[in-house]
């Protein structure tokens, strides 16, 4: 069995519920956000000195090795990586989840967006109001690289965690 790699928005809890279905299914829970911050500081502040295209560049990297672990693994994924085209390749090998979420959802989990660069960079504006755009820009990438989305309906972390390994067992 590959990984199970969760995908989807910001503020779609891929790291609670990836931490939530590591612990549940036995494996071991990876989240790209921070091991991209043991190797290279604040994402905030990688984007600063550095720019988006850089950060894209190095996250993708970093994607590809822990995609390749040696143990079946949960992996939560940043928003942003589905965007690389080396990546959507490398996720048809994956057993791969989307997390969806409704607007109100995200805005009342990313609150003032102090660690996500790409919402609050050069606006004044709430951060919602770019997690809108980036949402329809993605959402096409995150639906086509998915085995399975879990609804927004779903909203709390043990539902989702539920339907992730319920769907799990009927594929098998
Ligand atoms: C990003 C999402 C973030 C993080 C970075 C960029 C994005 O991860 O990788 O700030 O472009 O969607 P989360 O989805 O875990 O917030």
């Amino acid at each position: 069995m590959n990984n199970i790699v969760l995908i989807g928005p910001m503020g779609s809890g891929k790291s609670t519920v990836g931490a939530v279905l590591a612990r549940r299914l036995g494996r071991p829970h990876v989240d790209t956000d921070q091991f991209f911050v043991a190797r290279h500081g604040p994402i905030r502040e990688y984007f600063a000195v550095h720019g988006e295209e850089a950060f894209r560049a190095a996250e993708e990297q970093l994607v590809a090795e822990l995609l390749d672990s040696p143990r079946p693994s949960v992996v939560s994924l940043g928003g942003g990586s589905v965007t690389s085209a080396a990546t959507r390749e490398l996720l048809k090998t994956q057993f791969v989840v989307m997390l969806d979420v409704t607007e109100a959802q995200a805005k009342a989990r990313i609150g003032d967006a102090a660690t996500r660069p790409v919402l609050t960079a050069g606006t004044s504006a709430p951060p919602i109001e770019r997690w809108k755009n980036i949402y329809a820009e993605r959402e096409p990438l995150y639906r086509e690289c998915a085995d399975l989305i879990v609804s927004a309906a779903e909203a709390t972390i043990e539902d989702r965690a539920r339907h992730i390994i319920e769907a799990m067992r009927r594929e098998r």
